[in-house]
């Protein structure tokens, strides 16, 4: 699949994510300090809840259910260290965010 328009920067002040629907399926977009975007899928890797309801501090986002936190410069879990968050291509084109889900 080839990037899909999502939203845009203006739909998140940085610091703030919220999830947006891509053809049908769900993403996690998430607006870091300083500009970049990140986009992931919206369940968390341990049981499947929101991460949308996870804290956001800097780059670490933390899962509300059971603390799991992951660095979404790089996907890695930070604890636990054996985990990894899928980071989707993101392509921020002037105001307009556009992300690659994949074929999945
Ligand atoms: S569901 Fe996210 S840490 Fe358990």
């Amino acid at each position: 699949m080839a990037f899909q328009h999502v939203c845009n920067t203006d739909d998140l002040w940085e610091g703030e994510m919220a999830v947006f629907q891509v053809n049908g399926r769900e993403v996690l977009v998430i607006h870091l300090e300083g500009g970049e975007v990140r986009a992931i899928p919206p369940s968390c890797p341990h049981q499947e809840q929101p991460l949308v309801d996870g804290e956001l501090d800097g780059q670490v986002l933390t899962c509300k259910a059971h603390r799991w936190r992951f660095d979404l410069m790089s996907g890695m879990g930070i604890n636990p260290e054996n985990t990894l968050l899928a980071l989707f291509p993101v392509r921020v084109d002037g105001d307009e965010v556009y992300v690659d889900l994949g074929n999945d």
